[in-house]
Order: C-alpha cells, then sequence, then structure tokens
C-alpha cells in the first residue's frame, strides 16, 4: 500500500480546519498540508452558524470590556492569558477574512455593523445577515483553494490515530467513496473536528458532530479538559432543535411565557445593554443574558408551569413581531425562512415557540494556548479543543472568532513542529495498515453476528445523557448515568452491522461515530459527577453556588481500561480575580 506523507494533516474540514491550512500555506508554502473532511468541507457544521462573531471594533468598546465579559460569562473558569491572546487576535482575524471576501454588513456610513449578543455588554458581534457561519466558511474555502500545497481528502471518515514512538505521526481513514482504509501519514496532526453535541437528543449540532476528534485523543492518551460543561442554547425550535439564532434577541425579540409575560424580568438576567423595546420601554434587554443562565430560567418556568406544553412538547414564545416586517427581512430572514419552514410559524406575525437545546461543549481535547496537546505532534483548535477561553459557559459569538484565532495558530504551530521534527517512522506506520484493516475486517465480519443495533443504542445513550447531565444536575442522576455508560460501553462492543457495501457504507460510519460517542459521553459523565459545585453551564440542584476553594480548576480526564480518572489543573488567573457573577437589571 503506498502511504501519503504531509507535513501537516488537519482532520476536519470547518472553520478551524480550513484557517489552519490556510495559515499554513501562507507561511511554508514548502510545506505540504492536508485536509481530511468526514463531509465535503462547505457542508461542515461552521455552515450553519447563524448570529456572528466577536471582536472589539468600536470605539465605546475596548479589549478590556472583551476580556471581563468572556470571563465573567465562564464563571472564572477560562485561562485569561489565553483570553487577552484571543481578544487581540480577534478583530485582526476578522478583517482578514473581510480582506479574503467576508461580506459583513455594514452600518450606514460604511463601518463594519456589529450587534448585540449575549451575555456581551457591549455590542461587538460582527455578523454576515444571519447566515454569518456560511459566509464566513464560504470565505475560508474559496481561499483555500488559492493554494497548491493543501491537498484534500474529502468524505474520508478518521477512525484511528497513528502513534508511534510517543509521536502523533498520521492518521487511519476510510474513503468512504471506494470503502478502501487509507492510511495518511504525516510529520504533525490538527484535529479540528467540531463538538460532540449529537450524545444528547435535542441539540442544533448536525449529525457529523459525534465528537470524533475528542475521542480519537482521548483514546490516544490525551486528556479531555471540562467536559462536565455543555452549554443549552435558549432559543431551539421544538422537535428539530434547529438554531433560532440569539441575533433575534439581538436584533431586539423577546422570551414570553404562556401567561404572556417577559418572564426574564423574575430571573436576574437583565444586562446594562439598551436594546429598545416599544412594549417594554422600562425594562433592559434580559434577553441578552449568558445562555447557561437563560436555559436555566426556563428551567425553573417550566417546574412553575409558565410554559406552553403540547405535543411539541415544552416551549416557551421568542417574540420579533415588534421588529416589522422590514427589520426581519433584512437583519434575521433565516430566522424567518426557518421558523415557516419547521414549524409553520410566520414570526413577522406569531411568535416563535423556542426551547432550550444543547448547543456547544465547553470542554474538549486540552490544548495549551498554542494549540498543542501533551502528545507530541498532535494539536487541536475549534470546538473539539478546550484551550480554554470559554470557561464553564461560552458567550454568543466568541467561537465564531475563536476558530479563526486557535485554527490560524494550531496551523503555525504544527508546521513548526513539522519542521523541526521531519523524521517519519513510515515503515512502523505502514505496519499499522495491516491492524486497521484487520480491525474494519472483523467490525465487517464478527458485525453481522452482534446483538445490539446502531440505532436504538444511541437512543439509550442520548436519553440517558438527558436525563444525568442536562440543565440541572444532581449525584444520584449522575451515578446512575455513570453506571449506565459503563453498560453501554460494553454493549457497543457487540454492534450489529450487516451492510457489507463498500460504497458509502453508512451503517459502517455510524457504528464507528457511537463508540466515539460513548467515549465523550463517558468523560462528560464522569467529569459532571465529580465536580460538586455549579458554576456556568454545570448546574446541581443538590450544590447550588460556586467553590472557589475547592473548584475553581479545570477537570482533567483521562481514559483508562475501567472508569477514567477524573483530576483537576489550575485555572490561569491574570488580572481578574473571581468575583460573584452579576447581570443586573
Ligand atoms: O445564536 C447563535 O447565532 C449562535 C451563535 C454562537 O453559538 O456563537
Amino acid at each position: 500500500m503506498s502511504i501519503p506523507v504531509h507535513d501537516v494533516l488537519i482532520v476536519g474540514g470547518g472553520g478551524a480546519g480550513l484557517r489552519a491550512a490556510i495559515a499554513i500555506a501562507q507561511a511554508s508554502p514548502d510545506q505540504s498540508v492536508a485536509v481530511v473532511s468526514k463531509v465535503y468541507p462547505m457542508r461542515s457544521h461552521t455552515v450553519s452558524a447563524e448570529g456572528g462573531a466577536a471582536g472589539v471594533i468600536k470605539s465605546d468598546d475596548s479589549k478590556e470590556h472583551h476580556c471581563n465579559d468572556t470571563i465573567g460569562g465562564g464563571d472564572w473558569l477560562a485561562d485569561q492569558d489565553a483570553v487577552e491572546m484571543f481578544v487581540e487576535e480577534a478583530p485582526k482575524e476578522l478583517i482578514q477574512l473581510e480582506h479574503w471576501g467576508c461580506p459583513w454588513n455594514r452600518e450606514p456610513d460604511g463601518s463594519v455593523a456589529v450587534r448585540p449578543f449575549g451575555g456581551m455588554k457591549i455590542k461587538r458581534t460582527w455578523f454576515a445577515s444571519d447566515k454569518t457561519g456560511f459566509h464566513m466558511l464560504h470565505t475560508l474555502f474559496q481561499t483555500s483553494q488559492q493554494f497548491d500545497p493543501v491537498t484534500r481528502y474529502d468524505e474520508h471518515f478518521a477512525f484511528d490515530l497513528l502513534v508511534h514512538d510517543g509521536r502523533c505521526q498520521g492518521v487511519a481513514t476510510i474513503d468512504q467513496r471506494s470503502g478502501e482504509m487509507r492510511i495518511i501519514g504525516a510529520r504533525a496532526v490538527i484535529l479540528c473536528t467540531g463538538g460532540g453535541g449529537r450524545i444528547f437528543p435535542f441539540t442544533t449540532n448536525a449529525a457529523i458532530k459525534s465528537g470524533d476528534g475528542m475521542a480519537l485523543a482521548y483514546r490516544a492518551g490525551v486528556a479531555l479538559k471540562d467536559m462536565e460543561f455543555v452549554q443549552y442554547h435558549p432559543t431551539g425550535l421544538p422537535g428539530t432543535g434547529i438554531l433560532i439564532t440569539e441575533a433575534a434577541r439581538g436584533e431586539g425579540g423577546i422570551l414570553l411565557n404562556r401567561h404572556g409575560r417577559r418572564y426574564l424580568q423574575d430571573h436576574d438576567l437583565g444586562t446594562p445593554l439598551d436594546v429598545s423595546d416599544p412594549r417594554h420601554p422600562q425594562l433592559k434587554s434580559m434577553e441578552l443574558g449568558p445562555r447557561d443562565r437563560l436555559s436555566q430560567a426556563f428551567y425553573w418556568e417550566r417546574e412553575a408551569g409558565n410554559v406552553f406544553e403540547d405535543e411539541m412538547g415544552s416551549y416557551v414564545h421568542l417574540d420579533v413581531r415588534h421588529l416589522g416586517e422590514e427589520k426581519i427581512n433584512k437583519r434575521i430572514p433565516f430566522v424567518r425562512d426557518t421558523a415557516k419552514n419547521y414549524v409553520g410559524v410566520d414570526c413577522a406575525f406569531e411568535p416563535i415557540p423556542v426551547r432550550p437545546v444543547v448547543h456547544y461543549m465547553m470542554g474538549g481535547v486540552d490544548t495549551d494556548i498554542n494549540a498543542a496537546t501533551s502528545l507530541p505532534g498532535l494539536y487541536a483548535a475549534g470546538e473539539c479543543a478546550c484551550v480554554s477561553i470559554n470557561g464553564a459557559n461560552r458567550l454568543g459569538s466568541n467561537s465564531l472568532t475563536e476558530l479563526l484565532v486557535f485554527g490560524k495558530r494550531a496551523g503555525l504551530e504544527a508546521s513548526r513542529f513539522a519542521r523541526e521534527n521531519p523524521q517519519i517512522a513510515i515503515e512502523a506506520i505502514a505496519a499499522r495498515a495491516n491492524d486497521e484493516a484487520a480491525r474494519l475486517k472483523s467490525l465487517h465480519t464478527q458485525g453481522k453476528a452482534g446483538e445490539e443495533s446502531i440505532a436504538p443504542l444511541r437512543r439509550e445513550l442520548t436519553s440517558a445523557m438527558e436525563e444525568g447531565a442536562g440543565i440541572y444536575r444532581t449525584q444520584a442522576k449522575m451515578d446512575a448515568l455513570c453506571e449506565r455508560i459503563r453498560e453501554l460501553k460494553a454493549r457497543v462492543k457487540n454492534l450489529r452491522v450487516t451492510d457489507t457495501s463498500r460504497t458509502f457504507n453508512t451503517q459502517l460510519v455510524n457504528a464507528l461515530e457511537l463508540d466515539f460517542m460513548i467515549d465523550a459521553a463517558e468523560a462528560l459523565a464522569f467529569s459532571a459527577a465529580a465536580r460538586k459545585e455549579s458554576r456556568g453551564a454545570h448546574q446541581r440542584l443538590d450544590f447550588r453556588a460556586r467553590d472557589d476553594d475547592n473548584y475553581l480548576a479545570h477537570s482533567i480526564a483521562h481514559r483508562t481500561d475501567g472508569d477514567p480518572k477524573i483530576s483537576y489543573k489550575d485555572v490561569t488567573i491574570t488580572r481578574w480575580p473571581p468575583k460573584e457573577r452579576v447581570y443586573g437589571k
């Protein structure tokens, strides 16, 4: 078998992966860089991001404010050196994207327009209508095509990292079009595979987000950090979980319970932002509180019987009617289309039913500020990584910028590593090909005799996650979840794979993905059960307060043959000592 070798191999063709590829191609045109992507890159999940990307650009804003909002929003669990670096680089990256053709909205005077976003106390979210991710990904994709050294392995599923001599030296993939296994050698590998929201039943995440990069790193001995912090976005559509962007609230939309009350005024969620609301001019914009708090408010409204309950499940109303058709069409046209298409509601005339849905994982592959993991030659960036700039709760619109800033950084660092470590153990890598081929074959052959069907097992996993690690958690429920995961981890080894076809064998890929999902779920559940406090998105009914004395620390989950080993690592505090997290009315 001939084995291609690249200087840097990027797994994941979304925003972080393409930004990394461009950075390497520009800085080191002599190096070969390749992108392995499970789907055609323009179908990566970045495409579905809607509301915008944060970066300081206006004169009433400052980097100090952006740091403050991000660190406070993350309930002091973010590493402050990383946040400072991120905030510094953010506007440069957004301007760079403008130069590559990203059509940012403009103010009437021609300057870049920004909109308010949740937890950001000053407007700083750049946007391209409400299809920001689509425009950013398009810009990155077309830019990446200008560079010869970027080789693409589209529709290749990466199922193992090739680690030899204590260093990551490549990836084993399945070329889904041919069904062939393909081993690709690399001097450095960057994981940019996105998050794993699909381990929950109700999510804004695309089906491809099965925690692949997290599981690949975890299996290779790299820790997963802060996995217990899972973000519920307060406004997804009932039924499908499709995102109704925070931009709808940024533009002035309000949340109403079944009594027509703007219920966030009852939940200490106001922010000092002054977005005018013609119906309640005396109130500040509680809808622009941070996502963890808004989702928690929904929970309490439901407990109090204040939400709608019908065949669509539990939901409240997002009302944008007062914005008027012209503004809706101009600023949030995709919201109007989405609500019409998926719940039959024209939001210019009726409120949209919404409920909290799993949206983002703050945790991920443990990296340092340079995107490096503890395994030499392995880097990670974007949602699959945890630097951490997001702490216990990410602020909306920080993640699109994060994937640019850390995608670029990961690219440059991996490129440097590849240059300094040119030797690659190609024979050892080639020898691994036989093992990997045998593993896939056995999934095919023994798989036929397996007793577990993929879809029911996945459903069991996702409903156990919602039950045990939802918006509010208790020790008993998390312990029960851990026990369930022990059981599912054993059962996933006995999956039935009956499809023997080679071309686009989605059953085989789904089986491998489910195995990844259980690894990500395991790290999440055990990290959650160990954290006996409430912080950001990790809220416990049995430990209601934040406990800085014992838990101002990142959780670190290492895979073992049994339960994961959970330990803790210090948070880097520079200039912002922990204090109470306040969003005043
Ligand atoms: O609501 C949104 O548009 C989501 C943005 C984000 O997660 O950053």
